[in-house]
This record gives structure tokens, C-alpha cells and sequence, in this order.
């Protein structure tokens, strides 16, 4: 097929995304970088150097302009720009000047997070996600940050993944109320070391409670309105963990509850934003008993879990139905060793998309998870969901088929997707 068949609207952003924690290196301020080296720590390994990104950043955009992409979704780590409290350093705000700047000469429009799940450790000593000030410290980090950087940002993302939280707490992992947090040694650790009571421990990647919920909306539109007011027009919104979920008969009422919990609430909350970032991975499936196992015959990712593009068209479309705002797509992707497989995978995602935009709904970019094999937080370096391989030792980058593939239907405006398709994935019904 020729470009001219595509149906994806001119300006549509096709891009790749990374987050600072999982690939700058030695982000040693942050909470994440201290919860990776406790006693009774649940990441598999520590972050260390990452894949130094944050030295190797100039060569990299340059390999992703490369590739063909239009657009880089990075996030900033509020830990380096404000290591202590009310005390900003230029020079780091410098260094994403100068990231962004290596962005606009290689002409990738920015997509810009603010928050991606990391903070600063003494965010973490006063509360954290909980704490009733934490939304006017992020409101003012955001000024400062629009302040120096405003005019190279293209679109920016508030908080990645607000409600993840509550997403993993369906799946039986973590989700402590603030009472039940002494009896977890990672939790009680923090608090001996940081000198505060464990109930007030509240990261953003693992915090459920009433209070992180009312303190994260809060943040996102304190944070919103002050990227609005330094740049009048700039699209701001919060990025969302939009799984798929699904019932097995049996399962329907868990399922509404926590479609309910996950990503109902969440959408409802974003009206009132310029848009919603989208971030799918595949389904959730309830049982009477909870999460049902994977059909038989599933092929799993690197985490064990079914593989399932057809999940983004129904994410896509509930986001647009209940938030009623245009819709990016912020993530989405395979952990695999199959590189083939990630190429029917993306495929299959993206003709989701494509059905989307034939359906009527405002979606404006595709932006696949992710641009190299990174830190894969609690996982460690085991998952690859990179489209660019990284070898660690040399910090040798090599792209994947997948790298070269994406790239081209970038290029071509959507139109390579349609071309030689080998459905080892099923397409989206
Ligand atoms: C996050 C990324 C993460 C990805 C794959 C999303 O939850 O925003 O930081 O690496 O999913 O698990």
C-alpha cells in the first residue's frame, strides 16, 4: 500500500518513550534509588548506571531521529532538578535544556513527563504521595521547570500512572494501607532510615490509599494549571495504566470493581485536561476467585503474562467514551526476546488505533514503550521491551528489526503497518 492509503491525520506524533529513573543512571537522590538499596528491597537489582543515558542522551536522539520516529517522550527526574527541598539546580535544569535542544535540531517534537513514578528521597521523608502539601511542592517544581525549559516542550504529561497502584493491588501485589505498611521490611526499613512512622511511607509506584488519591489528583491540576499559565495552548494532561479488564463468567462483578477503581475513576478525572495519555500492555481477566490464569494455548511475555495487542483499541475507546478529550497513545509495547513477534505485536496495536481514528475518536500519536532495553523497576534488567538493544557492558546500542520497522511506519505516516503481515498474533477483531 502507498502512503496515500493511510488514515492516520497529518501532525499525528509517532514516536518512542523512555523514563529518566530507567535509563539516565544513578539517579542517587531519588526515593526509587533508596528503596533499591534497603534491606528487604523487592527490585531485583539495583539500577547503577542504567544505560547512561544521561551522558549517552545526544547520540541516542540522534539514533532515534534516525530511525524515522517524530517524536521522543522522555520524563524528567525531579530528584537531580530539586535534591534538597526549595533548592533548584540550573545546571541539571541545563541538562534537559540541552536534551530537549538535541531533540529540536534532529526534529523530534517533545513529549515531555514530569513525573514518571520517581521522586525526590526527601519527598519520600515528608509523606511522599500522601502528604497534604506534596501537591504545591510539585506544582512548584513544574513552574520552576517551565520557567527554563517551557519553550522546547511540545506536550506535557503530569504524573505517569497515577492509578498503577491499584492496578497491581488486583493482582496481589502490594497496595499496603498506611496501617499495614510496618509489617512489610521494605516499608519499615524506609522508615527506620528516614525516621518517620512506616504508615507514612508512600511512594507514588506503590501507594493505595484514599489520601494518595485525592494528593495525586491534586498534584496533576495544581501541576497542570502551572504548565498552562507559563504556556498558554501547551496540551497537558496525566498518562494512565489502562489495562484491558475482562471477566470470565464468574468474574464480572470483581471485574466492574476494579475497572471501576483503575480506570474508570482516573478517566473521569482527566476531564477538564487537553488530553489523556494512554498506556496499554493487554488485558486483565477476573475469575470468581481473582485474576483468571492465561488460556492454554497463550503466548506470554517476558512476565509470563498473555499476549494481547487487541487490548489497546478497547482502552483507546473507553478512554475517549468516558473522559470525552483527545487521546495519545503514551505506551505501549512487548517485553520479548521474539523480536518478530513484537513486529506483529506493534502491528496488531496499531491497527487497533488505526480502527480507532476510523471510528471517530481524537487520537493523536502512537508513542511505542520503548526506545532501548532499560530498568524494568522492581524486574530489574531481565525484561526487554526495547526496540534498540543496549549491551551493558560496552553500552553498545544495537536496534532490533522492530527499530527499523517502527521507524519506517513512522516514515510513511502509518502506511508500512500494512504491509506483510504475519498475524502470529491475532489482529484486533
Ligand atoms: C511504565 C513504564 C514501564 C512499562 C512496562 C509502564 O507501567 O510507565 O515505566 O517500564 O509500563 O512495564
Amino acid at each position: 500500500m502507498s502512503a496515500d492509503t493511510t488514515d492516520f491525520p497529518d501532525g499525528f506524533l509517532w514516536g518512542v518513550a523512555t523514563a529518566g529513573h530507567q535509563v539516565e543512571g544513578n539517579n542517587v537522590n531519588s526515593d526509587v534509588w533508596f528503596l533499591e538499596h534497603l534491606p528487604g528491597t523487592i527490585f531485583a537489582e539495583p539500577s547503577g548506571d542504567a544505560i547512561d543515558h544521561y551522558h549517552r542522551y545526544r547520540d541516542d536522539i540522534r539514533l532515534i531521529a534516525e530511525l524515522g520516529f517524530g517524536a521522543y517522550r522522555f520524563s524528567l527526574e525531579w530528584a537531580r532538578i530539586e535534591p534538597e527541598e526549595g533548592r533548584f539546580s540550573t545546571a541539571e535544569l541545563d541538562h534537559y535544556r540541552r536534551m530537549l535542544e538535541a531533540c529540536r535540531e534532529h526534529g523530534l517534537a517533545t513529549v515531555v513527563t514530569f513525573n514518571h513514578f520517581v521522586s525526590p528521597r526527601w519527598l519520600l521523608a515528608a509523606g511522599g504521595w500522601e502528604d497534604a502539601e506534596t501537591p504545591a511542592r510539585f506544582a512548584r517544581y513544574c513552574e520552576r521547570v517551565m520557567a527554563h525549559l517551557g519553550d522546547l516542550i511540545d506536550v506535557a504529561c503530569t504524573l505517569n500512572e497515577p492509578n498503577l497502584p491499584w492496578l497491581l493491588r488486583s493482582l496481589g501485589f502490594g497496595g499496603e494501607e498506611p496501617e499495614q505498611r510496618a509489617a512489610v521490611p521494605l516499608w519499615a526499613a524506609a522508615a527506620e532510615r528516614l525516621g518517620i512512622e512506616p504508615s507514612r511511607v508512600a511512594p507514588s509506584q506503590f501507594t493505595v490509599s484514599d489520601a494518595g488519591f485525592d494528593v495525586k489528583l491534586a498534584a496533576h491540576r495544581l501541576g497542570r494549571d502551572a504548565i498552562r499559565a507559563a504556556k498558554p495552548g501547551i496540551p497537558v494532561g496525566w498518562t494512565l495504566a489502562n489495562s484491558d479488564i475482562q471477566a470470565v463468567p464468574g468474574g464480572e462483578e470483581r471485574a466492574d470493581r476494579v475497572r471501576r477503581e483503575v480506570n474508570e475513576r482516573f478517566l473521569e478525572a482527566s476531564r477538564g485536561d487537553d488530553f489523556v495519555g494512554i498506556q496499554t500492555y493487554g488485558r486483565t481477566v477476573f475469575d470468581a476467585d481473582g485474576q483468571a490464569p492465561a488460556p492454554a494455548a497463550a503466548i506470554v511475555n517476558h512476565m509470563g503474562e498473555e499476549i494481547y495487542p487487541q487490548a489497546l483499541e478497547a482502552t483507546i475507546w473507553q478512554a475517549a467514551a468516558i473522559a470525552g478529550i483527545p487521546v495519545y497513545v503514551t505506551e505501549n509495547g512487548l517485553a520479548t526476546d521474539d523480536d518478530a513477534l513484537r513486529i506483529e505485536y506493534l502491528r496488531a496495536a496499531i491497527a487497533g488505533v488505526r480502527a480507532c481514528l476510523a471510528d471517530g475518536i481524537d487520537v493523536r500519536g502512537y508513542i511505542a514503550w520503548t526506545a532501548f532495553d532499560n530498568f524494568e523497576w522492581v524486574f530489574g534488567y531481565g525484561p526487554k521491551f526495547g526496540l534498540i538493544a543496549v549491551d551493558r557492558a560496552t553500552q553498545e546500542r544495537t536496534p532490533k528489526p522492530s527499530a527499523h520497522w517502527l521507524g519506517e511506519v513512522a516514515r510513511t505516516g502509518g502506511a508500512a503497518a500494512e504491509e506483510g503481515a504475519q498475524h502470529a498474533v491475532p489482529a484486533p477483531a
